[in-house]
């Protein structure tokens, strides 16, 4: 007798429909899998034995052939057992010989017959949704997250023995899944009201936020640096719905999906400690997972005390953050994920932490100060667009929380900006303007006579170089586009300016 079960590999944040396909004939007992399955697949045939006698049939004693189709592609995952399982149940005639073609399962089995949830539940059942199957059975563990499958039917069970009589006919089923409200007020642990004057920095993380740029902050210990970057994914825009779902699918790979949280409804924030390993920062391992870079897609990824971080990590960070995602190749396969990150860096200016602002206080040598800030040169400093020297408060200021401007505040300002590069770069396919590219530059950067004179004049005084002019141009859209301006005038030029000084102060270039 054969039967043929829909279920799905998963590839990165993809997947791609399979086919798990059942034999049974007379022969010596057994189970044999076939089709490029991995050992976590092979693993599956004692806990499907156990799984289908606790679940009070008695297990076939024939042999059994699993085929997984198409073999041209490696199975991974422990999600098969529950197809694997069905399969053998429909081929021996314990469940209801009803069609399956537009069903998929996916749950990874215990040997009393529990369902247990699976890592990556929403990008299968998204990919099995565009391969037009309507209805999936999956563990209870996974219903929540799955509230995001539009158009699909969506059955979550404890126990295999559920879902047999389910199949049989013998158990109704109601759909418990809620409805997602992406309106709610945003709620969050932090709030920039918490922060005392620090009005400077406050303007360039709207600045940052409304156009996408990543921002570094130099300043001695205590001025507030980790402070106001953990506020910065508070002023970011609100994300659509379609970015809810790729950062939820990248968290559903993850395996880092809680019933708490099942779905990721505000922008990341991660922030991995200095000692984080090279695979945890950008994926890799074993299983391929994704690293901090794409945990932080579309939203913030924060390195706090950056040149304490090894070099070699920062040089594995170059390519995703300038590629906007990235591919990780092992042994077991080859998968893409996405990175789009605000980057913010935050750092003393040396060992000490107090040169450049309160130089008597140094014990730093020019050459220890310098031998620091080397770390940081380089490619990465490259994809910084703006640098902000922090100075701790004053004791007046720390003590009036009354004049603080709180995160929503910003954020109006903040939305309208983006809105702004949203329209105009709609057939771009980019979203803000730091992913300007300079052909695109061209067109949409265009300046008032009097800010390209003042820009010009930036360059033969302060030296600026070829590097620093697209980064600058880039900035000064994003105010203009804050103050509504379709035109670049010569007071947003001048702001922006400010933004790129410290080049010079702290490596010599610019
Ligand atoms: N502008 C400020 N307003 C209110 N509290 C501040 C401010 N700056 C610093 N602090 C207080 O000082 C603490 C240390 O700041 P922190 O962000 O850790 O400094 P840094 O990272 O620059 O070393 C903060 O947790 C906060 O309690
Ligand atoms: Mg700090």
């Amino acid at each position: 007798m054969l039967s043929r079960i829909n279920s799905c590999t998963l590839l990165g944040l993809n997947g791609q429909l399979t086919k798990v396909e059942i034999d049974l004939y007379n022969g010596i007992p057994g189970i044999t899998v076939v089709g490029l399955a991995d050992m976590s697949v092979k693993e599956s045939k004692d806990r499907i034995r156990s799984a289908i006698k606790n679940s009070g049939i008695e297990f076939p004693d024939d042999r059994i052939t699993v085929n997984l189709a198409p073999a041209s592609i490696k199975k991974a995952g422990s999600h098969y057992d529950m197809p694997i399982a069905v399969g053998i149940l429909q081929a021996m005639g314990a469940i209801n010989q009803i069609p399956l073609d537009n069903m998929a399962f996916i749950g990874e089995l215990s040997l009393n017959g529990n369902l247990n949830p699976i890592r990556g539940a929403l990008p299968l059942a998204l990919e099995l949704r565009k391969n037009n199957i309507k209805e999936i059975i999956v563990p209870k563990g996974n219903l929540m997250e799955l509230a995001m499958v539009k158009d699909m039917k969506v059955y979550a069970f404890n126990t295999l023995h559920e879902v047999i009589r389910f199949l049989n006919g013998e158990l109704d089923y109601k759909d418990e899944r809620p409805l997602i409200d992406l309106d709610k007020p945003r709620i969050y642990d932090v709030d920039f009201n918490e922060v005392c004057g620090q009005e400077y920095v406050k303007r360039a993380m709207e600045i940052g936020a409304a156009g996408g740029h990543n921002i570094m902050m130099i300043g001695p210990p205590g001025a507030g640096k980790s402070m106001m970057a953990k506020r910065f994914s508070t002023i970011l825009p609100r994300p659509t719905y379609e970015e809810c779902l790729e950062i939820t699918k990248i968290y559903s790979v993850a395996g880092l999906l809680s019933d708490e949280s099942p779905i990721m409804m505000e922008r990341p924030f991660r922030a991995p400690h200095h000692t984080i390993s090279n695979v945890g920062l950008v994926g890799g391992g074993s299983n391929l997972r994704p690293g901090e870079v794409s945990l932080a897609h579309y939203g913030v990824l924060f390195l706090d005390e950056f040149p304490e971080f090894k070099k070699s990590a920062i040089d594995v960070l170059r390519q995703p953050i300038e590629d906007e995602i990235i591919t990780i190749s092992r042994a077991s396969g080859t998968v893409t994920y996405p990175a789009s990150v605000n980057l913010i860096l935050a750092l003393n200016p040396c060992k000490c932490g107090y040169f450049g602002v309160d130089n008597g206080k140094c014990s730093c040598t020019p050459n220890e100060v310098r031998k620091y800030l080397s770390k940081v040169s380089g490619p990465i400093l490259d994809r910084v667009d703006m640098h902000i020297q922090i100075y701790p408060v004053e004791y007046d200021e720390l003590n009036d929380y009354s004049k603080n401007k709180s995160s929503s505040d910003m954020r109006v300002n903040i939305e309208k900006a983006r809105q702004i590069q949203l329209k105009r770069y709609k057939n771009h396919n980019i979203l803000y303007n730091s992913q300007l590219s300079t052909k695109l530059m061209d067109k949409y950067c265009n300046m008032e006579d009097d800010a390209k004179y003042l820009l010009k004049n930036a360059f033969d005084k302060l030296g600026f170089s070829a590097r620093a002019y697209t980064k600058l141009v880039k900035l000064g859209r994003t105010i203009a586009d804050l103050d509504d301006e379709e035109i670049i005038l010569s007071s947003h030029v001048a702001e922006a300016i400010q933004y790129r000084k410290l080049d010079k102060n702290y490596w010599n270039m610019n």
